[in-house]
């Protein structure tokens, strides 16, 4: 068990192979490999995934179908959402899904969504969707756009749906990035002024951002009952990959994970038992360190720096007026 461990964890560390096909298929054959749900393992839970329409979001979405939930798939465009819709029912018999709009980069259009949706209660909230821009794009307040998809729309979706995420065995999944561990935190500049635009950068950043907010967001919704986790897929070949980078997609191509394997830690985070403890960062299925490099590490003034601007930016803990 120990030499198994010891695979996994180089396989990690050294990137690579890990994030690659490499991992799930190595790993999976390791002794200690955490089981897989039990079938059913989702009958009668709501499973809300954004982003639903494409690569690992409707991989998650067939997943939790498979496991037996009723899936909400929340897009952006519901037409998409309806091909997605019709996509799942024929692949999982009986499955029961509907179709949610919401923009996520768009804080009115959170506000909309919730106040719009017509269920009292949440089991799994899938925070997946994700975007990297080639240019510095806004979103419709005015805020940088992975900041605004990636970090500000999740947490102020997640805090306005707390009263429905209360079975107790609630589960909140940010969908997050292993190129974060490229980046540090940058509440200084949260919304990227400084400096020459990189979408790589500020993709990363959103990232890096999603999990050290991990913490503080997992204290903050567990007295509610709800665990906080996030998952990175490693590389999977999907649309996103293919559109925004498609020189990395070229030259790792044959080595990329599907969607299915870049979405099973978070199919499998939605359904294990027990839920895991709250507010840490998992890839196939194993808690992994947050930082790689000496250079990212954060402390807690810099991560309340950032979580004061994110309350202030979504309007979260404003005293009613
Ligand atoms: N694939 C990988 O190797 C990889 C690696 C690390 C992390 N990730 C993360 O995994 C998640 C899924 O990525 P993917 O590779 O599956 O990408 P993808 O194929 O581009 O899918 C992204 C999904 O997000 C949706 N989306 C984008 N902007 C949105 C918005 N403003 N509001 C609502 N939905 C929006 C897209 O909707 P439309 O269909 O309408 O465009 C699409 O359904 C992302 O968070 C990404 O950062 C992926």
């Amino acid at each position: 068990m120990a030499l198994a461990r010891g695979v996994d964890v180089a396989m990690d560390r050294t990137v690579a192979p890990g994030f690659t096909r490499i991992g799930p298929a190595v790993r999976s054959r390791l002794p200690g490999w955490p089981a897989g749900p039990e079938p059913g393992a989702l009958a009668g839970r709501t499973a809300a995934v954004t982003g639903a329409t494409s690569g690992l979001g409707l991989a998650t979405a067939l997943g939790c179908a498979r496991l037996g939930a009723h899936v909400r798939l929340v897009v952006r465009d519901v037409e998409k959402g309806a091909r997605t819709r019709a996509e799942i029912e024929a692949q999982v018999a009986g499955a029961e899904v509907s179709v949610d709009r919401c923009d996520v980069s768009d804080l009115e259009d959170v506000r909309r969504f919730v106040a719009d949706l017509d269920t009292d209660r949440i089991d799994v909230l899938v925070h997946n969707a994700g975007a990297m821009p080639a240019t510095r794009t806004e979103s419709p307040q005015g805020h940088e756009l992975t900041m605004a998809l990636h970090v500000l729309g999740p947490t102020l979706m997640t805090e306005l749906l707390r009263p429905r995420l209360t079975s107790h065995d609630s589960r909140v999944i940010f969908v997050t990035s292993g190129g974060m561990y490229g980046q540090r935190l940058r509440p200084d500049d949260p919304e990227y002024l400084d400096g020459e635009y990189s979408p790589t950068t500020a993709y990363a950043r959103s990232k890096r951002a999603q999990v050290e907010l991990l913490p503080l967001l997992g204290s903050r919704w567990a007295a509610a009952g709800i665990g906080v986790h996030a998952t990175h897929p490693g590389w999977a070949d999907t649309p996103g990959v293919a559109d925004s980078l498609p020189r990395f997609h070229q030259l790792t191509g044959p080595l990329l994970r599907d969607a299915e394997s870049g979405a099973d830690t978070t199919v499998w985070m939605a359904a294990t038992q027990p839920q895991p403890r709250t507010g840490q960062l998992w890839h196939d299925r194993r808690v992994r360190p947050t930082h790689l490099l000496r250079r990212t590490r954060t402390g807690d003034p810099e991560r309340a720096q950032l979580w004061d601007w994110v309350r202030l930016q979504t309007d979260i803990d404003k005293p009613a007026r």
